[in-house]
């Protein structure tokens, strides 16, 4: 299985069958190297409903046919405009024909900014994908809670991807404590340095983290 980082909280994953896009956040993203027209995928995955992290799902979903698979409300506000979708509920598992996901709790907030004010898109989630005998955590926009403990005793974590940019979501030292909390072998930083608000320094991070880290390069692809 292969791992790829696009920037942002966006990653490409290749199973040894199918391949999954999470949180396509590709036009606006200053970051990215990856144009969307240059996205092939069968799956998209979709923490939650704030523009960087639908980002290009719709038009990548429209071009390849691949299925997004978010929350009930995001997964519909997707398919009412043409394309296939999977909605799913915190909680949840369900097997694909890659492998397992189930959405985690994640505490932040979901939603889609209109001229006429905020169309909520229910509520953000993590996403465990279970392929090829490992469990990638992605831990979508979230703030660090306990229960990651309860997430860590459930399925071993074999890579948790972690917001560390702070301000939106969990800062270094609370991403290194989750790693604690869910035990994970190996954890890698995502969601700093788009924006000036989340700039964060990924050694701050990696210094605190007793287990295996990794800081992604954008572009970069790892062997798991
Ligand atoms: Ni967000
Ligand atoms: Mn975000």
């Amino acid at each position: 299985m292969k791992l790829t980082y696009l920037s942002h909280s966006c990653f490409i994953l290749q199973t040894s069958t199918h391949r999954l896009i999470i949180d396509p956040f590709l036009s606006g993203n200053p970051l990215a190297q990856t144009k969307p027209e240059e996205v092939d995928c069968d799956y998209i995955l979709v923490s939650h409903g704030h523009e960087d992290h639908l980002g290009d799902a719709i038009a990548i979903a429209k071009r390849t046919g691949a299925t997004i698979v978010s929350n009930y409300e995001t997964a519909v506000f997707c398919g009412n405009q043409g394309v296939q979708t999977h909605a799913m509920q915190i909680g949840g598992a369900c097997q694909f024909p890659f492998g397992r996901i189930k959405l985690t709790i994640a505490h932040h907030s979901s939603s889609n900014a209109t001229p006429h004010g905020f169309s909520y898109l229910g509520n953000p989630a993590g996403i465990l994908i279970t392929a090829d005998d490992k469990t990638i955590y992605h831990a979508g926009d979230t703030g660090l809670f306990l229960d990651m403990k309860l997430i860590g005793e459930l399925d071993k974590i074999d890579v948790a991807l972690l917001p560390i940019g702070d301000n939106f979501t969990m800062g270094p030292d609370d991403a290194a404590r989750a790693v604690e909390f869910l035990n994970a072998r190996l954890s890698i930083p995502m969601h700093y340095n788009t924006f000036d608000v989340i700039k964060v320094d990924p050694q701050r991070f990696v210094n605190r983290v007793k287990s295996g880290t990794r800081v992604m390069q954008i572009g970069e692809t790892i062997n798991l």
